[in-house]
C-alpha cells in the first residue's frame, strides 16, 4: 500500500494518496426503494425524512463541484432513484455540467418504461438494470411483491430508446444460483446485453441474510460452463468498471463477474459515493465518511467546499477488508446505492 504526504490534494483527473485516479461519483437520489429484495433490506424498512435529503439545487452544486475537480462520469442510484420525481430534470442538468461525459442511472426497472424514453432525452447514457431471476414467482420472492413483466417492459422501453444497458443479477445461495444463474446467462445469447454476476456483499443492517450466501465467480464460471461450453473472456482478462467479462461462443452479449469477495478490485477504484442525505462516502465497504449536507446548509462557498472534497477524497481508504470479516454496519445498501 503507497502512501503519500497528507498535504497532496486531488487536482484535475487527480489521484488519492494510493495512486488511483478518481473521477466517478455515485450519486443516491433517495434511500426509498419500491421493492424489498431480501438481500437488501427487511420488509419494515424505515427511510429518511424528506428534509435530510440533499435539495436537487444541493445535488446539482456537488456535481459541478466534482465536474470541476476532474471528475467525469455520474451515476445516478437509490434506494430507487427513478422514485426521485426530478429524475428527468436532474439527468439534463447533469449532462450539461461541464466535465461531465458520462450519465449513468442503476434501477430496478420497475418504473423505467415510462421513463425511458424522458431519461434518454434528457441525455442518460447508460442503465443498469437489476434482475435476479426470470422465474415470476422466485422474482417475487425475492423482491417480495415485484412483478418481472414491469422489468422487461423498463428493458424493451431502455432499448428502444438505444439506451446502452447491463443486467444486474445479486446471487445468494439457495435463492438463484441454479437454474435462475444459467437462464439469465442464455439472455445473453441472442441479446447484446452484459449480464452481470455479483457477489452478494455483507454488510449493514442485512449481514445476518447475507453471511453465507455468496456465490463466488469460480463457482459461476464452472456452473456455467458446464452448461454452454467454455467461456471466451473478453478484454484479455483486463476488468470492464469492476468487472471480468467473458462471452459464451457466438453470443450476442457479454457476462460479466462483479466479485468484490472473491477478487477485490480495490487497486482499481475510481469512484466515491454521496448518499441521498449528502454524506460523501469514501468507499462502498468501509465507515468513513465525510459530512457534506452540514458544509452546504451551513453556508460554505464553493471554493471551501471544492477544498473539503479534494482532501477528503485524498485520503479515500485503500479497501475494504471482508476476508476478515470486517463488515461496515454504519448504512446499508439501499443507503449508499451500491
Ligand atoms: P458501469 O458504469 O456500467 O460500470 O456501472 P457500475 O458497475 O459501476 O454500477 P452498478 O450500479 O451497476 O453496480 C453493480 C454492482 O457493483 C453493485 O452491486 C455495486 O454494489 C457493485 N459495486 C459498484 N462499485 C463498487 C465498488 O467500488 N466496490 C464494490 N465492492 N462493489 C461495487
Ligand atoms: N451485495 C451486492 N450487491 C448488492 N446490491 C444490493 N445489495 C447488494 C449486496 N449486499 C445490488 C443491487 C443493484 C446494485 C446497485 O447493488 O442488486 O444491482
Ligand atoms: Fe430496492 Fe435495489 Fe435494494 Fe432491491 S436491491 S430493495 S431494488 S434498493
Amino acid at each position: 500500500m503507497k502512501t503519500a504526504p497528507d498535504t497532496a490534494v486531488l487536482s484535475d483527473g487527480g489521484r488519492d494518496r494510493h495512486g488511483r485516479t478518481i473521477s466517478y461519483v455515485r450519486i443516491s437520489l433517495t434511500d426509498v426503494c419500491n421493492l424489498r429484495c431480501v438481500y437488501c433490506m427487511p420488509e419494515k424498512m424505515t427511510f429518511r425524512k424528506k428534509q435530510e435529503l440533499l435539495t436537487d439545487e444541493e445535488v446539482l452544486r456537488l456535481i459541478r463541484l466534482f465536474g470541476g475537480i476532474g471528475f467525469r462520469k455520474v451515476r445516478f442510484t437509490g434506494g430507487e432513484p427513478t422514485l426521485r420525481s426530478s429524475l428527468v430534470e436532474i439527468i439534463r442538468a447533469t449532462r450539461e455540467t461541464a466535465g461531465i461525459e458520462s450519465v449513468g442511472l442503476t434501477t430496478n426497472g420497475i418504473l423505467l418504461d415510462n421513463l425511458a424514453r424522458p431519461l434518454g432525452e434528457a441525455g442518460l447514457d447508460s442503465v443498469n438494470i437489476s434482475i435476479d431471476t426470470l422465474d415470476r414467482d422466485r422474482f417475487r420472492e425475492i423482491t417480495r411483491w415485484g412483478n418481472l413483466d414491469d422489468v422487461f417492459a423498463g428493458i424493451r422501453a431502455a432499448t428502444k430508446e438505444g439506451l446502452r444497458i447491463k443486467l444486474n443479477c445479486v446471487v445468494s445461495r439457495g435463492w438463484n444460483d441454479e437454474q435462475d444463474v444459467l437462464a439469465l446467462a442464455a439472455l445473453t445469447i441472442d441479446n447484446p446485453w452484459q449480464v452481470r454476476f455479483i457477489e452478494l456483499m455483507p454488510f449493514g443492517n442485512n449481514a445476518g441474510f447475507q453471511v453465507g450466501r455468496t456465490v463466488t465467480e469460480s463457482e459461476l464460471v464452472e456452473k456455467i460452463t458446464a452448461r454452454f461450453g467454455p467461456l471466451e473472456i473478453q478484454n484479455e482478462g483486463r476488468l470492464d468498471g469492476e468487472a471480468r467479462v467473458y462471452r459464451i461462443p457466438g453470443a450476442a452479449g457479454s457476462l460479466g463477474f462483479i466479485s468484490p469477495v472473491s477478487r477485490p478490485f480495490c487497486s482499481a477504484c475510481n469512484r466515491v459515493r454521496i448518499t441521498a442525505d449528502g454524506i460523501l462516502r469514501l468507499c462502498l465497504l468501509r465507515d468513513e465518511e465525510a459530512d457534506f449536507r452540514r458544509r452546504i446548509r451551513e453556508g460554505e462557498d464553493d471554493d471551501s467546499l471544492r477544498d473539503a472534497l479534494t482532501r477528503a477524497i485524498y485520503r479515500k481508504p485503500w479497501g475494504h477488508d471482508l476476508k476478515s470479516d470486517a463488515f461496515p454496519n454504519k448504512r446499508g445498501m439501499s443507503e449508499i446505492g451500491g
